[in-house]
Parts: C-alpha cells; sequence; structure tokens
C-alpha cells in the first residue's frame, strides 16, 4: 500500500536544511505532499517572509522529492489534509518536539533532526532584515522613551 507522508511549513528563502528536511522525509514513504503557509496565515503566526507565497510555492514545488504542493491557511487543516489524503505519516523538524503529538490519533508523528547551523532568521539577520514584529517592538520602545522625555520636559 502506497505510504503517504505529509509536512508544513514557511519555507522562506529556501535553503539546505529544508531541502534535507524534505528528503529525509520522502526516504520515509512513497509520496510527500507539503503545506506552504500562506502570507495570510504567517501574518496570523507573526512571522514576514522576504519571499512571497506564490513563488515559496512554486520552489518548493520544483523539488524533485516534492510530489504534491498544498497551501497551509490554518493550524487546524492538519486533521482534515491528513484524512483526505490517506497520511500514514505526519513530520516535521524537531523544533517541534511534542507539539503536534495529538495527531497520533491519525497517523504515525514523526520529529527529524534540523540541520544544524541554517535557518531562515539567521540568513535574514545576516543580511540585515529587520522583520514586522521587531520594528514594532523597536517602535514601542522608542514611543516609550518619548513619553518618559515628555514627562522631564
Ligand atoms: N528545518 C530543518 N533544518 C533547518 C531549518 C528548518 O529541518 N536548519 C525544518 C523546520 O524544522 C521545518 C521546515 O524545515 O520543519 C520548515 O521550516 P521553516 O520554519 O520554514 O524554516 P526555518 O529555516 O526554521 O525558518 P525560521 O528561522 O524563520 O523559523
Amino acid at each position: 500500500m502506497k505510504r503517504t507522508v505529509i509536512t508544513y511549513g514557511t519555507f522562506d528563502l529556501f535553503h539546505i536544511g529544508h531541502l534535507n528536511l524534505l528528503k529525509k522525509l520522502k526516504g520515509l514513504g512513497d509520496e510527500l505532499i507539503v503545506g506552504v503557509s500562506t502570507d495570510e496565515f504567517n501574518e496570523e503566526k507573526g512571522k514576514s517572509t522576504i519571499i512571497k507565497f506564490e513563488d515559496r510555492l512554486s520552489i518548493v514545488e520544483s523539488i524533485k522529492c516534492v510530489d504534491i504542493v498544498i497551501p497551509e491557511n490554518s493550524w487546524d487543516q492538519k486533521e482534515k489534509d491528513i484524512q483526505n489524503y490517506n497520511v500514514s505519516i505526519f513530520g516535521i523538524g524537531d523544533d517541534w518536539q511534542g507539539k503536534f503529538d495529538n495527531l497520533k490519533t491519525l497517523c504515525e508523528v514523526v520529529y527529524i533532526p534540523r540541520t544544524t547551523g541554517i535557518s531562515t532568521t539567521a540568513i535574514k539577520s545576516k543580511f540585515g532584515f529587520v522583520n514586522r514584529k521587531d520594528l514594532e517592538d523597536l517602535k514601542k520602545s522608542i514611543d516609550f522613551v518619548g513619553s518618559i522625555l515628555d514627562k522631564l520636559n
């Protein structure tokens, strides 16, 4: 019987850690489905990307070991996808260790060791990208200092 593996992620600035994960997951079964987080869903997660959803989807879709790509729109779609696609294994990097154990009633759940020394966040900070959340925090700090200065004046 065909064994289908599913995973989800943002896959911004696609890098070797992403590729290693996808290859390992494909090695666990016969077919690999990847849910790519939409820009709207990333916003909900407080994550902003450099590469827009359509391009991230297209990059992941072109990876040899990936068979099907789907948009990831919400946290709770996983149960439905697992049932609809008759998934045998849900897999994700071990930065999510234990976080999806609730899916064990539907399929096997595996956490794959991350490739060390690389992440989208590290690439972004190396090139000086600042995300929206950091900017909002910075603005709050500036406003706070401003309010103190106003009181002193
Ligand atoms: N991943 C991995 N090894 C890495 C980086 C990511 O195995 N070095 C895995 C994650 O665990 C996840 C998938 O790749 O299962 C997609 O991760 P994503 O969050 O898109 O990538 P990161 O590079 O971890 O991005 P960020 O730094 O923004 O969290």
